[in-house]
């Protein structure tokens, strides 16, 4: 295990990219290869993540060519991906693992599903109840991976309303309604990122989308045949986040983060720093391959206390680490409720965030499904401690970045986790001047 620390810094600057969005990277990838032709991708996420995806696809039959700057995928049709002796390693994967389970459902084979300890514990029941309702035959011991799906030419339609805010389920019943035969339903009664959605109009899906009062509501007829198409990925906006918010909370900092994708169910964080009185700017803000892609530039701020309710942390789901950070150095309280999904994560981040916050000495409160943090102001925050990552990336990041501003170093227990999302992490927060070192 990789041990790393980082100490008080005096200030970061720099103008700089993050990796490719790794949700859409992930979609991408897969619809590539179901789609009829070969999809050309720019900016694909250089995350693990996307890379075991890719292995995974591979063995499941589909050619991908991988130079510096292109990826290329040439599509097999929806349910022309082939059977493979091998067990699909997930890796640390959440997403890749529920998307495949989606796609996995309108192909006539068996298939195993396996990750690592982590995402082996990640319960997945919530998805496999509409999985098997569409025709799906799943086998495993307490919703866990392994897994080992059956699926066939055909799944059933169904009317699917949203228990809890979730992309990823929604997503993998969209993929496996791919192959049925009749209008497939989704309600989500908090809407969630949409990144599914744009790239299944786009390569040609049969899909409507309407709003009726609150409630999002997606159509989805199945057997129509995807066209390939070229798309470039801006940077990702949860990575962004977090190299954005050390220049909030160290002084005399400026970053610009470029090309970051600026989707508009992903920017609530934004929004949320803003009423936190942060010093942000969103500049050049275009749209590309049929989403919003901008800069945006963080300069260090005194930022006070803010409380979040249940559709905003649905909405920054990913970001919720790094705001309880942010919150620790703001002035005033700040708390978040309603993110029971946040224990079914890379970690249980309600629990990881609180063993860590408490050990940095700063006062939470635990409740069901949310913290409340008792902010201590800039220049104010202890640190001294070891922090126990729990192999989640998100958590490993959000209090390397805490270190940077606390009194007393802050050790994370494994920074080999980043990687999933974010392996160059470490070399460009030391570029922008960020003391951040491995421990002997
Ligand atoms: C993701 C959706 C989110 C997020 C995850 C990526 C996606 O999970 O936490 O990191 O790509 O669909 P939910 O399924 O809770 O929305």
């Amino acid at each position: 295990m990789n041990q790393f620390c980082s100490k008080i810094s005096n200030s970061l600057n720099g103008n700089i990219e993050v990796p490719g969005d790794k949700s859409i990277s992930q979609r991408i990838l897969i619809l590539g290869s179901i789609a009829i032709g070969t999809t050309k991708i720019k900016g694909l996420s250089s995350s693990d993540d996307v890379k075991n995806l890719i292995k995974n696809l591979k063995l499941l039959g589909v050619k991908i060519k991988k130079s510096k700057i292109l990826t290329s995928v040439s599509g097999v049709g929806i349910g022309g991906l082939i059977s493979t002796k091998k067990k699909l390693y997930m890796g640390n994967s959440g997403t890749a693992t529920r998307l495949m389970l989606g796609i996995l459902c309108n192909q006539n084979f068996e298939a195993k599903i396996t990750g690592d300890k982590s995402l082996n514990k990640r319960n997945m029941y919530e998805l496999i109840k509409p999985l098997r309702q569409m025709g799906a035959q799943i086998n495993c011991k307490n919703n866990n991976l392994p897994i080992i799906i059956r699926g066939y030419n055909e799944t059933m339609p169904i009317f699917y309303e949203q228990k809890i805010p979730s992309a990823q389920i929604k997503s993998a019943i969209l993929f496996a309604s791919l192959n049925s035969q009749g209008l497939t339903t989704i309600i989500e009664k908090i809407a969630t990122r949409n990144h599914t959605e744009i790239l299944l109009k786009k390569l040609g899906a049969e899909i409507k989308i309407n709003k009726f009062k609150e409630k999002k509501i997606i159509k989805i007829t199945g057997q129509k045949e995807l066209k390939a198409r070229s798309i470039s990925i801006g940077g990702d906006l949860s990575a962004a986040a977090i190299v954005g918010s050390a220049a909030l909370i160290t002084p005399k900092s400026q970053i610009k983060i470029k090309k970051v994708n600026m989707n508009k169910t992903r920017i609530t964080f934004f929004n949320v720093l803003k009423k936190m009185n942060a010093n942000i700017k969103i500049s050049n803000n275009k749209k590309k391959s049929s989403e919003q892609i901008g800069d945006i530039t963080f300069k260090s701020s005194n930022l006070k206390g803010i409380h979040l309710g249940k559709k905003i942390v649905a909405n920054m789901i990913d970001e919720i680490p790094i705001f309880s950070i942010l919150a620790a150095f703001a002035s005033g309280n700040s708390s978040f409720c309603g993110g029971e999904e946040l224990k079914n994560k890379e970690s249980n981040r309600i629990k990881s965030l609180y063993e860590g916050l408490t050990l940095c000495k700063i006062k939470v409160i635990k409740k069901l499904d949310g913290l409340q943090i008792i902010g201590n102001g800039k220049n104010n925050i202890i640190g001294g401690t070891k922090i126990k990552t729990y192999y989640d990336h998100r958590i490993a990041m959000a209090f390397l970045v805490m270190g940077l501003a606390s009194k007393k170093k802050i050790i994370i227990d494994n920074a080999d986790c980043i990687k999933t999302s974010f392996p160059n992490f470490i070399t460009l927060m030391r570029n922008l001047g960020a003391n951040i070192s491995k421990r002997k």
